[in-house]
């Protein structure tokens, strides 16, 4: 320990503090060369006959290339969904595609560690949040919706739930593997069959459901799950005979879907950006807060939709809070995915990295007050140091637009009204946090924020139970939950 200039306790890691290496082996992983198109049931190859790498971003290393799929593979994996729907997957006992859910689930779980190593090599998070949030979460979605299959009469009770069809399914790069079964789980427990297109810079955990898939003997043609990039999205969501499009992704994008399915009898449920606020109160659990602040933000390279990338401070309390987030974003290891200790690992792509320091660069320009942690980074791959912004105005550009990195601003409040009316002054509205000790205060802010969830006293926290979605630019329609079901049926 170290005292530092304005006479702080402060960790210091030097060769005395460093932890030793401890990187999760890579042995447990086996990744392809190649990749077909999973499609009723085989892996296929595209009729496109190209092929695209997918990198460890951690590294810059090529760890397999995957099938660019065009319109007419597209037009084969929706004709296998149909013909699945209508001919098998619609008509059988709900307790009998339990069983398939099931059986899922648990070979999920029995090759947890593989999803989790491939899943950090892939997309370059954490193998400590890939390992106990990921892949559990994932597991635990369709064991959830298992559970439904047979039981929607006591989900919908005095309706019938009719499932809806093909579900077209475009998912992010940011939770690859658990949005896959956010998005899987619920639609074919209802009845539905899916087409899946994973995000072109994280398709392999995908691909390894694919396996799973096939060795479950689940149906052919019930899931198909194709790999491509922005043309193969746009092809899933035009093709005619799909019946609902469920995207995670940008906003923009989001916009482009709506445009793209008015006039049409598709359903859609879209989860879009956020810029969620996280507000501590001058009665809150300090430290705790504080731990609270660095989970929403930087545990996952700010890659979460649900980022809490605002954070609002009472004035009382600020300069404290301050301090102690200084001191703790120097003691976040930043570097090898694959390591334990790992807090940060890589930036997704090389892209979102130039979006990071695009953002970094505007908020300097602004007038805004920077803070980086001084650690060292490895000299390849995509990473960023942990950064605080200070002196930030409400309209400046980084309080504003979704960043999608490890990039916090923070600002100052007095009342209760003040921190709601600047935490709701924002084009989205997907999440956010509060930390107090008032009970009363809690209940006040969440029913005036307009936030499709605000965590109390924590942050970042899902159950499969629990509904999830946003308000504004941040999309429509819930996922998870009894919500979640409802979005793959029509109830008559
Ligand atoms: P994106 O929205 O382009 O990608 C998400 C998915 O949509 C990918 O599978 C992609 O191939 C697909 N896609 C792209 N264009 C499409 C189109 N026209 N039609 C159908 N599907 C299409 O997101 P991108 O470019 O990777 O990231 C850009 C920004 O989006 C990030 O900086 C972040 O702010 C935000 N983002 C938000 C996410 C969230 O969870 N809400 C997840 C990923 C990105
Ligand atoms: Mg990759």
């Amino acid at each position: 320990m170290a005292k530092t200039k304005n006479n702080t306790l402060k960790l210091q890691f030097d060769t005395t503090w460093n932890y030793a290496p401890a990187p999760e082996s890579k042995s447990i992983a086996s990744i392809k060369p190649r990749y077909e198109l999973f499609i009723n049931g085989e892996f296929v190859k595209p009729s496109s006959k190209k092929y695209f790498d997918t990198i460890n971003p951690a590294n810059e290393e090529k760890l397999s290339e995957v099938a660019d799929a065009n319109a007419a593979d597209i037009d084969k994996a929706v004709k296998a969904a149909r013909t699945a729907y209508d001919k098998v997957w619609s008509k059988m006992p709900a307790k009998e595609r339990a069983k398939y859910i099931y059986r899922i689930a648990r070979m999920m779980q029995e090759r947890a560690r593989e999803f989790a190593v491939i899943e950090s090599l892939d997309g370059g998070k954490p193998i400590r949040e890939s390992r106990d949030f990921d892949v559990p979460t994932a597991a635990n979605h369709f064991f959830y919706y298992a559970g439904w299959a047979d039981k929607l009469e006591y989900a919908f009770p005095n309706r019938t739930a009719v499932p809806l069809g093909v579900a077209g399914q475009i998912i992010p790069w940011n939770f690859p593997l658990l949005m896959a079964a956010w998005k899987v789980a619920p639609a074919i427990a209802t009845g539905n069959t899916v087409v899946l297109k994973p995000a072109e810079t994280t398709p392999l955990t995908a691909l390894k459901l694919a396996e799973i898939i096939q060795e479950a003997d689940l149906p052919p043609g019930v899931v198909n799950i194709i790999t491509g990039a922005g043309a193969t999205g746009a092809a899933i969501v035009n093709h005619p005979d799909i019946d609902k499009i469920a995207f995670t992704g940008s906003t923009d994008v989001g916009k482009i879907i709506q445009k793209a399915i008015a006039g049409t009898n598709k359903k859609a449920t879209l989860e879009l950006g956020g810029k969620a606020a996280n507000i501590i109160f001058e009665d809150a659990p300090l430290d705790q807060a504080v731990e609270g602040v660095i989970n929403g933000i930087f545990f996952n390279q700010g890659h979460v939709c649900c980022a809490g990338s605002r954070l609002y401070v009472q004035e009382s309390v600020y300069k404290t809070v301050l301090r102690k987030l200084k001191d703790r974003l120097e003691t976040l290891i930043v570097g090898d995915p694959l390591d334990k200790n790992t807090d940060i690992g890589a930036i997704n792509s090389k892209q979102q990295l130039e979006t990071i320091h695009k953002y970094i660069k505007i908020g300097q320009q602004e007038g805004a007050e920077m803070f980086q942690s001084s650690c060292a980074l490895p000299g390849k791959g995509y990473f960023c140091r942990p950064t605080l912004f200070t002196n930030v105005a409400q309209s400046s550009r980084i309080a504003q637009e979704e960043i999608f990195g490890p990039v916090l601003t923070i600002q100052t409040f007095r009342t209760e009204d003040e921190v709601i009316e600047k935490a709701n002054n924002t084009p989205f509205g997907l999440s956010a946090g509060v930390w107090t000790d008032k009970g009363s205060k809690i209940f006040n802010m969440t029913t005036k924020m307009r936030a499709g969830v605000v965590w109390a006293n924590t942050y970042n926290k899902f159950d499969p139970t629990s509904p999830f979605g946003g308000y504004k630019e941040s999309g429509y329609g819930r996922e998870g939950g009894l919500h979640g079901l409802s979005a793959y049926v029509n109830l008559i």
